[in-house]
């Protein structure tokens, strides 16, 4: 496996792999991989020739409360694990050589409107721009012909997919379900700051997903109270919600009675930690 570093090394390798003809997979993450991310390197390995995966703890998309510092770090044993599965490149990219001038003084990316400013981006100003931001930095240097995102985070693969169509990337994006633990719970870095007894908590939030799925497919319960219920139900396993949303699949939306393909959304605080999550209909 080829590890980089340097912006300057990237593009020049993966040129010449896409001249001999090869199709390439990227696969951007924060690193402390588990099986969501390599799910996601599989499938990418599945439809291109060569698969890149970066990891890059990107300082534009954390709120200053939030747990930028704190972010699992664990280099080693995510290399481990990408030679393990093959991959054909890793870039690590440092803070100095993404943001050159500092976060602040860079160029962003904005997606316009409610889709970037409700749910995820209501509760973290300024998120999606980091995100949108540090994604095409990455798109430019790697230049892949696909990319592949969890649906783990739902909106911000919806953000990615306006903005390579607004903008004209000519990259396919490919999304990919959520990888789940035993009980449930959604694999997330951030649930190794779970203590033990939130960890054994921390699945209910899985399960009122799936509850309100069925009360949705049963009963005939207006979404906004069905909404309510879910956050008082969580909130008396001892959740701190920030909210619980059904939309519409295709664009987040609230539904009209027409709409039959939705999506419940949660965001939810066990002690310190931010759990998010999300169900199809
Ligand atoms: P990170 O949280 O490391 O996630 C990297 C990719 O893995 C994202 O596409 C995410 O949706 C996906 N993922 C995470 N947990 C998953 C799970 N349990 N099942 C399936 N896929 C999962 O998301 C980011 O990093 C960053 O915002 C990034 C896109 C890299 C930009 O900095």
């Amino acid at each position: 496996m080829l590890a980089h570093d340097s912006i300057w090394d990237v593009t020049p390798q993966v040129q010449q792999w896409q001249r001999a003809g090869e199709r390439i997979g990227f696969v951007p993450t924060m690193g402390n991989l588990h099986h969501g991310h390599l799910q996601l390197i599989k499938r990418a390995q599945q439809v291109t020739d060569k698969v890149v995966v970066s990891i890059y703890v990107n300082p534009m998309q954390f709120g200053v409360n939030e747990d930028f510092d704190n972010y699992p770090r664990t280099l080693e044993k995510d290399t481990q694990k990408l030679e393990n599965l093959n991959v054909d490149m890793v870039f690590t990219p440092s803070d100095d050589s993404m943001y050159p001038e500092g976060v602040e003084n860079c160029s962003y990316v904005d997606v316009p409107g409610w889709l970037c400013q409700q749910l995820e981006g209501a509760h973290r100003p300024n998120h999606f721009r980091g995100v949108a931001t540090v994604v095409t930095k990455l798109f430019n240097i790697v230049r892949p012909d696909v990319a592949v995102f969890g649906e783990k985070d739902f909106q911000q693969l919806m953000v990615i997919q306006q903005m390579v169509r607004d903008l004209n990337m000519p990259i396919e994006i490919i999304p990919e379900p959520t990888i789940r633990e035993g009980d449930g719970l959604a694999m997330s870095s951030r649930n190794q700051y779970l203590t033990k007894t939130e960890r054994q908590k921390a699945a209910r939030l899985y399960a009122a997903l799936n509850e309100t799925r069925e009360r949705i497919l049963l009963q005939n319960m207006a979404l906004s109270e069905l909404e309510q219920a879910t956050i008082m139900q969580l909130e008396q396993v001892g959740f701190n919600p920030d909210y619980v949303a059904i939309r519409r699949t295709d664009n987040l939306q609230e539904p009209d009675t027409s709409t039959d393909s939705l999506v419940i959304l949660a965001a939810a605080r066990l002690g310190k930690t931010r759990l998010i999550d999300n169900l199809r209909v």
